[in-house]
């Protein structure tokens, strides 16, 4: 599906390579043409056939005079009077007066009695050598055969004249505009490959872009109507991927933020449920307990059967009165929860206030409780009073879990983990009671989820309202295979003037 940004992308990129391509084409074609009418002419053709023929001339005249050497040499009367005398010196003596006389390498004569040879030092790496030979009819000097040495420079250039000169008619004679096509549909092939891979490239990258920005814009929409499960893929490491990145953080962000507020609205609503009901139930509470109590006074002791049934319905009454006075007391010290006032304060100073209030609940219900201080430093923005109540909470809970399970050594640990990644810092409360059944992690923090007979199952709701109003978490770790770990997460204050 191609869509509006590609479009445009892919339209920018043609024109952008194609226009120029055209115009160098242009430029080309003018270039060529003008370069092969100054360079192609007849001028150049006849002198360069014109220093061809000078070579082959210099060459020839090279030659004749080899002939005339020879023919001087057949002909030389001292040659053929030391020939005639069979006088071997004098012959080396005549032969060595021929080898002054032009360029030659060495004479050797072969006589009846064997060869004779003169010689004449020259460099082989510039002279060529030519063998010339010609038959004697003496009898003693039977032939003779002379190396000549040819300057190698001369040939070379006659040859690499020839090929020019050869190259070049083959380009004049041909037809210029056939030239010119060649030239430019090489150039035109080049420049088309140039733009396909270019274009080809441009598409996949500007697609792959405007893929991942489809998908955020997708994304986008999706938040908008409400759906804050979508996340995007960021599929590199660069900008669109920061940008999607970004995205994903605020989905985040926005997520929590409306769990947070969905959470603290249902319990201010059942707050309210709780002020009602504890107002309900408070005020015919007491003329019950009264009226039963007036019962048992006004009794006349005749019939002992009435007395005891009757001792017993009061007794009866006055402890489900009991009962229910201590749900009221409950239920409406939810209902009255204080805002919270949080100041700066130190983790660990935090933590030794909760332990020496704490050890008193500890020793009588025969619990270990062993408090890990972090070291001094990390500061966070807490209300002392209410977030005690949390410590309070969750020590209670393991305290009672471990009681109920006949746990021999009940311990609670409470360790700190500083976050530096999120700027938190994480308090861990952890028992070695029976922990808590994965089927009830979801209802733990619901207000009235419990499983004791006695338990009102507000203190984990309170407890995470108070967490949340510091703008913390509290969560079961559900990693946690051996008792039960509540973790209570609270943002570091990194300047504390900012909050003062
Ligand atoms: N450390 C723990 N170990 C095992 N179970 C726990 C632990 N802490 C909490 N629970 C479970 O979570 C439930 C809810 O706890 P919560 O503190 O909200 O209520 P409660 O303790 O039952 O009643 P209340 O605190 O109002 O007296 C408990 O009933 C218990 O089942
Ligand atoms: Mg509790």
């Amino acid at each position: 599906m191609i869509k509006r940004l590609d479009v445009k992308f892919v339209l920018t990129l043609v024109i952008t390579s194609v226009v120029p391509i055209l115009a160098s084409l242009y430029l080309v074609t003018e270039a060529v043409q003008t370069s092969l009418g100054v360079g192609l002419n007849r001028d150049i053709a006849n002198s360069l056939s014109q220093s061809v023929k000078i070579y082959k001339d210099y060459i020839e005249e090279i030659k004749s005079g080899h002939d005339r050497f020879m023919s001087a040499l057949e002909d030389s009367a001292r040659l053929q009077y030391a020939c005639q005398a069979q006088d071997e010196r004098q012959i080396k003596q005549v032969l060595r007066t021929f080898i002054r006389a032009t360029q030659i390498k060495e004479i050797s004569v072969t006589l009846s009695t064997g060869p004779l040879l003169v010689q004449y030092p020259m460099d082989d790496s510039r002279y060529r050598s030519v063998t010339r030979s010609i038959p004697l009819t003496h009898p003693f000097c039977r032939h003779i055969e002379v190396v000549f040495g040819v300057n190698r420079e001369i040939t070379a250039n006659f040859k690499q004249a020839a090929h020019s000169t050869e190259t070049y008619d083959a380009l004049y004679r041909a037809p210029r505009d056939y030239l010119t096509q060649r030239v430019i549909m090489i150039y035109a092939i080049f420049l088309g490959l140039i733009v396909i891979i270019s274009v080809w490239q441009g598409v996949f990258w500007t697609r792959r872009l405007t893929r991942r920005l489809h998908t955020l814009n997708l994304a986008t929409k999706d938040v908008t109507h409400g759906n804050l499960d979508v996340r995007v893929d960021p599929g590199g490491q660069d900008e669109v991927a920061e940008l999607i990145n970004s995205f994903n953080t605020m989905v985040d962000e926005i997520e929590s933020t409306r769990a947070r507020i969905q959470y603290l609205q249902k319990i201010s609503t059942w707050q309210e449920i709780a002020r009602r009901l504890a107002h309900e139930i408070k005020n015919p509470l007491t003329p019950i307990q009264l009226a039963a109590q007036q019962l048992k006074n006004k009794y006349d002791a005749n019939d002992p059967r009435f007395g005891r049934l009757l001792d017993q319905s009061v007794d009866i009454i006055e402890e489900e009165v009991h009962t229910l006075k201590r749900l009221v007391t409950d239920f409406s010290s939810f209902a009255k929860l204080p805002q919270i006032s949080p100041i700066p304060m130190d983790v660990g100073e935090f933590l030794r206030d909760c332990e020496s209030t704490l050890e008193i609940v500890a020793e009588k219900q025969d619990l270990t409780l062993l408090f890990e201080f972090p070291e001094p430093g990390l500061i966070v923005s807490l209300d002392s009073m209410m977030m005690k109540r949390v410590v309070d909470n969750l020590i209670r809970n393991a305290a009672e879990a471990m009681a109920g399970a006949d746990v021999s050594h009940p311990s609670v640990v409470v360790r700190v983990e500083e976050l530096a990644q999120t700027d938190e810092v994480a308090i861990r409360f952890e028992d070695n009671g029976p922990g808590v059944l994965p089927e009830h992690h979801p209802s733990l923090f619901e207000p009235y989820f419990t499983t004791k007979e006695e338990g009102t199952g507000l203190g984990l709701a309170i407890s995470k309202k108070i967490v949340l109003e510091h703008n913390g978490v509290i969560w079961i770790d559900d990693r946690q295979t051996d008792g039960a770990c509540f973790v209570v997460q609270l943002p570091l204050v990194k300047d504390k003037k900012k909050l003062k």
